[in-house]
């Protein structure tokens, strides 16, 4: 694969809201040796907080609402394109990507999801999981297929839930570990690329 700035992935990461993700993949980005460089970040939402990091670290901004879905994907591709970006990372982006915008798009798409996935797909994760008494939960990072959380697993790290966890205290305990995670499934998708 093409990578444009020196030996690092030009990277554009999706964010809706609060941003504690694209917070940590700031910072991994901001290391000497990580592989990425993000050059884009993307929001649906003009009020997301996470856009505060993107300022704060002087990465440029690009949002688009999504109301029209299809313009939406339009337009972003060819900032995309233009931008020369390589890898999308989404990180709470609340949005279902079209099919048709994954095939154009053609490099790789990755997600980050707070389940181990296949099982508790979509939203209100953890409080399923607290209901169903289990006993392990943990974030997964995915390729973006068309099928809602359903690409190919990439990295997944079991978190162990306690008898007082509840669904707060989970959501907080498996965040700690996206934020490690994300950085190591880039890595590991980009060698085996
Ligand atoms: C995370 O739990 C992520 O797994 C899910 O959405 C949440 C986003 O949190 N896809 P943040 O915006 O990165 O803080």
């Amino acid at each position: 694969m093409e990578q444009s700035s020196g030996n690092k992935i030009n990277t554009a990461v999706f964010i809706s809201g609060r941003g504690s993700n694209l917070k940590s993949l700031i910072k991994y980005n901001n290391k000497k040796n990580s592989k990425i460089l993000i050059k884009l970040i993307i929001s649906n939402n003009s009020s997301a907080k996470g856009l505060i990091y993107a300022k704060k670290s002087k990465i440029k901004t690009y949002v688009t609402n999504f109301k029209n879905k299809n313009l939406s994907e339009k337009n972003l591709l060819k900032k995309l394109i233009n931008n020369k970006i390589n890898l999308i990372c989404l990180a709470g982006f609340m949005k279902i990507l079209t099919a048709d915008f994954i095939k154009k798009f053609k490099k790789p798409i990755l997600n980050i999801h707070p389940s181990l996935l296949p099982k508790y797909k979509g939203l209100n994760t953890h409080k399923r999981v607290i209901k169903n008494k289990e006993k392990f939960s943990g974030p997964t990072v995915h390729i973006v297929s068309s099928k809602l959380d359903s690409g190919k697993i990439i990295l997944q790290k079991k978190v162990k839930i306690l008898k007082y966890d509840n669904e707060k205290s989970l959501e907080k305990k498996v965040l700690k570990a996206e934020h490690k995670l994300y950085p190591k499934a880039i890595e590991k998708l980009l060698i085996s690329l």
